[in-house]
Parts: C-alpha cells; sequence; structure tokens
C-alpha cells in the first residue's frame, strides 16, 4: 500500500509530536525532513556540497536540535540547489511501500502534492516559542524572536516557501493538548484509509 500523509507547518507547532503519533498508530515509515536541513546547516563547508554528499548517518548527530542547529537549517534551506539535491530522497521516502508520514515546510506543497492526507498544523508564534523555551530553556524573549526570524525567512524564500496547501486541512494547536491534536489527525488518516 501507498499512502503519504503530508504534515507542514512553522516551527515548533506540533508537527513532530503528531507525525511520530500518527506514525506508530498506524504503522508507517516518518521521515522527520527538517532533520536533513538541520544536518546539512551543522555540518558547515559548502551546503550544496554537503547536502549532495548527505549520509543517513549525517541525521544521528546528537546536536541537530539545538537553536543554533535550526537557524543554521533554515539559512541553507533558502538555497535551491540545496533542496533540489534532498527531493528524491524524500519523495522516494513518501512513497515507499507500506506509508509514510513526512512532516516539514512544503511537503503536501512540492514534495508529495499527491499525499493521500495533508495536514497544515499551527499554533500562535507565542504559543510555539513556550513550547521550544521549555524543551531548551534559557531566555524565552530570546526564543520567541528566534521563532519569528525562522517563521520569516521560511515563508519569505523563493523556492518551496511554507505555504498552505489549498487541499490541507488545517489544525491550530495553540488550545489543544497534544493527545487531542493527535486525535484529530489520527482520525483524518483513518477517514481517508476508509
Ligand atoms: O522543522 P524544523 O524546525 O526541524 O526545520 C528546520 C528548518 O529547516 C526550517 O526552519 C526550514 C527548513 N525546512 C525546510 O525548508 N523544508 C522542510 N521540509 C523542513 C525544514
Amino acid at each position: 500500500m501507498i499512502f503519504t500523509v503530508a504534515i507542514d507547518g512553522p516551527a515548533a507547532a506540533g508537527k513532530g509530536t503528531i507525525s511520530r503519533a500518527v506514525a506508530e498508530r498506524f504503522g508507517f515509515g516518518h521521515l522527520d525532513t527538517g532533520l536533513l536541513y538541520r544536518a546539512v546547516g551543522a555540518k558547515g563547508g559548502d551546503p550544496v556540497a554537503v547536502a549532495r554528499a548527505l549520509t543517513p548517518g549525517d541525521l544521528e548527530r546528537g546536536d541537530l536540535r539545538t537553536l543554533e542547529a535550526g537557524q543554521a537549517a533554515s539559512r541553507v534551506a533558502v538555497i535551491p540547489e540545496v533542496r533540489a539535491a534532498l527531493v528524491a530522497f524524500q519523495r522516494k521516502f513518501a512513497r515507499r511501500e507500506g506509508g509514510a508520514v513526512l512532516d516539514g515546510r512544503d511537503i503536501g506543497t512540492v514534495i508529495c502534492p499527491e499525499a493521500e492526507v495533508k495536514l497544515y498544523v499551527t499554533a500562535s508564534a507565542e504559543v510555539r516559542a513556550h513550547r521550544r523555551w521549555l524543551e531548551v530553556g534559557g531566555d524565552e524573549a530570546r526564543v520567541l524572536a528566534e521563532v519569528i526570524e525562522r517563521d520569516r525567512r521560511d515563508a519569505e524564500r523563493a523556492v518551496s516557501p511554507l505555504r498552505v496547501a489549498p487541499d490541507a486541512v488545517r489544525l491550530d494547536t495553540s488550545e489543544l493538548s497534544i493527545a487531542d491534536a493527535v486525535a484529530i489527525a489520527c482520525d483524518i488518516v483513518a477517514k481517508r484509509l476508509g
């Protein structure tokens, strides 16, 4: 069975949590596509060459979840050749046998426009910054400023900017518990699976 769940949205909206839960519930593979850009940004050097030579081992680094890695990722993600180098791997994963959940910024719009389910997961910038701050600590105002800066860069870039696909279901998690958001997402997938 080929079945793709595309989950897009801004940083720290809950995409990762929802994606992992949906993948586990339905036995689908899961790819956090942000990790690809984080790994490219973290390696340093020429980002295009790094993206072209990226290996699964590069995704295992322990420092990919930091704020700095997120900023570096969003900077290399504006480079068209970096995005192009990562497309084939993501498309192949999306159409793998047995079902797949991919979360990112452009999954439903560019990587897999034919996805069977598209969700756009979002929340207010303040709520997202608060959640990220609970994970990373430090100064909450700085975390909010970074979230806003990353939103702007991700939405304004020329190639594959963050957009809501016309056929995506919008899920605002600002006032939802994790359990409720996961339940809504699983319901949508279950209905589409029939
Ligand atoms: O989802 P994340 O915070 O791990 O993503 C880090 C950065 O990578 C994000 O700011 C923009 C970029 N990204 C992207 O351009 N396209 C994707 N599909 C996923 C992430």
